[in-house]
């Protein structure tokens, strides 16, 4: 048998794996802890003799072998060398891993199959979330899987069309909340234990063990771990996620070392780098966060503080861009490499773009970016202001016409 625990990583208390907590009796934050002193077998030569997806690193996820899971092989995702867009940034040795390319489109559904799968085993009634979108699409598609009722709150003047139509197709009941998704959180959570569902946000520890599966495949991929990783930071879960794989695989000996821990908010929705940067204590929340990218317009990230930690352990950096600076590398993403990205996504690479140019980020190390949702999500007209379609009548003549033109412009 595993062993698996969850523990509070201020005060250290643990509770068993099948109590149901989102925080510790004293207020800190949970995690899934596993005794990886007591696996065996653990190599890379077995894990690649596996399917690629999240359930390759079996041992390394909270589960025993027959337990049954849920899943619609989520992971194994591409890890593309950008050679182009590392030119664009100054890069030598730069790759995109692709998150894009989940089932839902985004990096949640690593950790929705081991949410639901723990919602299963301990026989809940229903799941629920607050989500800016794409929490609300995964967990939407993953409880239609395991046939569990699921109920998600999204910010109604914000959440992204592809995002809410996801998660109303996948047959969840859908909450539009006239207000931010700091406030959605913050309700939710009050209702769940009262009327016994189980919420699945990233404040959930058993999310986080699925997330922490991307470590594992950029290393995989690379054959190496990178000098950096760079992601998109809005509740502050999945760099914590990342991180937590990045120091398991040295525990296990996998790796002999880590990466630094690279977030990056959006101008009008940044906390967390405030945090950082401000060397304060505890985070001051924005009360009215705005960015076009939606899914990180967060102004009181629950896990900030295991953000902090990873940012601190890892030697890790932090910085902010604008909403013009996402818009340019959402485009230089997909024009120049053909990878299409949702904003927030876009905001790794912006944020490298900016770390590079500082000199903080050594531009001859091995950089990954995790893009973590795709374009598809969020159509939205005004991150294609300027490059509007040309609107034409039948027109032989015309249509001759213009695509001379536009051969040789
Ligand atoms: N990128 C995308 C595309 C996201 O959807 C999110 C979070 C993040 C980055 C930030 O990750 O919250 O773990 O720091 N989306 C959540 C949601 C909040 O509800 O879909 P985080």
């Amino acid at each position: 048998m595993k062993k698996v625990w969850q523990e509070c990583i201020e005060c250290h208390s643990t509770y068993d794996a099948d109590v149901i907590k989102y925080k510790c009796d004293c207020g800190g934050l949970l995690e899934v802890r596993i005794d990886l002193e007591s696996l065996d077998g653990i190599s890379w030569e077995r894990f690649r003799s596996r399917s690629f997806n999240v359930w390759r690193y079996f041992e390394l996820l909270p589960f025993e072998v027959g337990d049954s899971t849920v899943s619609l092989y989520e992971g194994g995702t591409p890890l593309y060398k950008c050679e182009r867009l590392g030119k664009w940034l100054g890069a030598k040795d730069f790759y995109i891993k692709y998150e894009g390319m989940n089932p839902t489109g985004s990096f949640k559904d690593r950790g929705m199959c081991v949410g639901i799968t723990k919602a299963l085993k301990l026989g809940v009634k229903g799941v629920a979330c607050a989500s800016t979108g794409n929490t609300a699409a995964s967990l939407a598609a993953y409880s239609a899987r395991a046939r569990i009722p699921c109920i998600v709150i999204v910010p109604k003047q914000t959440v992204a069309l592809g995002k809410l139509f996801q998660a109303i197709m996948y047959g969840a009941k859908v909450i539009r909340l006239d207000g931010t998704f700091d406030e959605a959180l913050s309700l939710v959570w009050k209702v769940v234990d009262e009327v016994g569902i189980y919420l699945l946000n990233s404040i959930n520890p058993w999310r986080i063990e699925g997330q922490k599966t991307v470590a594992f495949e950029i290393t995989d991929q690379l054959g190496k771990v990178p000098r950096y990783v760079a992601l998109p930071v809005g509740n502050c879960g999945n760099i914590a996620a990342a991180w937590k794989g990045f120091k398991e695989m040295e525990v296990v000996g996998l790796t002999d070392c880590v990466p630094s821990m690279v977030g990056i908010q959006s101008e009008g929705a940044s906390p967390f780098v405030d945090l950082v940067k401000n060397g304060l204590e505890t985070l001051r929340p924005v009360e009215a966060p705005n960015t076009i990218a939606s899914a990180i317009r967060i102004g009181k990230p629950v896990n900030w503080k295991k953000a902090l930690l990873a940012v601190k352990e890892s030697n890790g950096l932090v910085a902010k861009v604008s909403d013009a600076e996402i818009i340019e590398a959402q485009r230089m993403l997909a024009s120049l490499e053909g990878i299409g990205v949702e904003p927030a996504a876009a905001a790794s690479v912006a944020g490298v773009k900016k770390l590079i140019e500082n000199g903080e980020i050594d531009a001859d190390e091995t950089i990954v970016c995790i893009c973590t949702g795709n374009m598809l999500k969020d159509p939205n007209p005004e991150l294609i202001k300027g490059l509007e379609p040309i609107d034409v009548a039948p027109d032989l003549d015309l249509i001759r016409n213009i695509f001379t033109s536009l051969l040789n412009q």
